[in-house]
């Protein structure tokens, strides 16, 4: 099959792309379509969609788990930027790690470090960005590597999650996902400790990672043995659409016993109401962090647009720290790894055949359900961002 979606995409128009985007953007849910095929295979598409929605937005690109001690960092390429972050001793710091002499990368990979040396000629720079040292440059006219740092770009960490804004330019963050992490305050999502991390490199667009990921729709033919006899697909349900972000609701079968919610780890200690001990919680903030909140763990996907049909994608498991205390911890987490793995490769394996399909000639806008309320409401984002005005509801 791999060499289906080897093929160019189609030399499709983007100006009578963006009016279809434009035209479904606009449209009530009753009436709710897919976007065209092209919209997942087009690069001038895709080249909006950084420029408009991607390098302005915020992007979730760590978790304080990974970043505990001081020195602790992590590497990321995002859209062309070669970031690390990297705990100063005093707070968590996104910072460019290009050299700023001749532009080598200082530093791949994940680890702690005391400074960043770089392999070129050996500048030196600080956890928090300063050039500490740019051997045999006394002959350089008026040079001062105080006026070299490591660029520093914008950052915001929220409830433990670090994210980054490339354009420096975005309206804080926080405020806007107040509510949200609120309604995840049970979890207590800065505390998470990292169980699991499964890395996909996938040949779709972003836009299908996070289709499939929020509706439960897919339950019924893709999770047919693992969701859907807990959580049928026509119980789930979607909230109505909010600036920042939105919630979908994979709603338990009636009558299921409380021990149905049991999935190997204990539950997060703080849960109270019903609706968290039996969350089936799916969280998207846009354009495409997305959480999924259980009972035992939070799970979150770190989405990396790479092109238009290719999307790397990380699935993190997080766990209440107490959970790495329980006996048979290694054990426990291997056997949940390989579950994970297992619904990982069911929503891979169609969102494969999606971005497969939408290379036919003979493909248009599909129908949604209104269980697909938040693909409805993921149109109206991306229209309202790369084609201007936003449709009213
Ligand atoms: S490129 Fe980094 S020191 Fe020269
Ligand atoms: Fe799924």
């Amino acid at each position: 099959m791999g060499n289906v979606i080897d093929f160019q995409p189609s030399a499709a128009s983007l100006d009578a792309l963006l009016a279809e985007v434009a035209r479904i953007g606009g449209q009530p849910l009753e009436d709710a379509q897919t976007f065209p095929p092209a919209a997942y295979t087009h690069p001038g598409l895709f080249a909006l969609e950084v420029e408009k929605i991607f390098k302005p937005g915020w992007i979730c690109v760590g978790h304080a788990s990974q970043l505990r001690g001081k020195g602790d960092y992590q590497t990321l390429n995002l859209l062309g930027e070669l970031l690390v972050m990297v705990n100063d001793g005093s707070r968590i710091r996104v910072l460019s790690r290009i050299c700023p002499h001749r532009w080598a990368p200082l530093v791949e990979g994940c680890g702690n470090a005391r400074s960043f040396a770089c392999p070129f000629h050996k500048w030196t720079f600080g956890l928090d960005g300063k050039c500490l040292n740019a051997p045999l440059m006394e002959e350089a006219r008026g040079f001062d590597p105080a006026d070299y740092p490591l660029p520093e770009y914008r950052s915001e960490v929220i409830g433990g999650f670090v994210w980054v804004n490339l354009d420096g330019k975005a309206e804080a963050l926080a405020p806007q996902l107040a509510d949200m992490t609120a309604s995840l305050a049970a979890w207590e999502t800065d505390r998470l400790e990292l169980a699991i991390d499964l890395q996909y490199e996938c040949r779709f667009n972003w836009k299908i990672v996070v289709e499939t990921f929020m509706e439960c729709y897919h339950h019924l033919g893709a999770h047919a043995s693992t969701f859907e006899p807990n959580f049928p697909a026509r119980m789930s349900w979607v909230e109505d659409t909010r600036p920042a972000w939105t919630l979908g609701h994979a709603a338990p079968r009636p009558g299921r016993e409380q021990s149905a919610f049991d999935y190997g780890l204990p539950h997060f200690p703080g849960l109270a109401s019903e609706s968290e001990k039996q969350a089936f919680r799916l969280y998207h903030v846009y354009p495409f962090h997305l959480m999924h909140a259980m009972p035992d763990r939070l799970i979150w996907f770190r989405v990396q647009p790479v092109a238009a049909d290719r999307t790397l994608l990380q699935t993190y498991v997080l766990v209440h720290p107490d959970t790495t205390k329980m006996d048979n911890y290694a054990e426990v987490m291997k056997q949940q790894s390989e579950i994970q793995h297992a619904i990982n490769l069911e929503d891979i394996g169609v969102n494969e055949m999606q971005q497969i399909g939408a290379h036919s000639g003979m493909v248009r806008p599909g129908r949604l359900s209104h269980l697909e309320k938040a693909i409805w409401q993921l149109n109206r984002y991306v229209a309202g961002k790369v084609c201007g005005a936003r449709a009213e509801a």
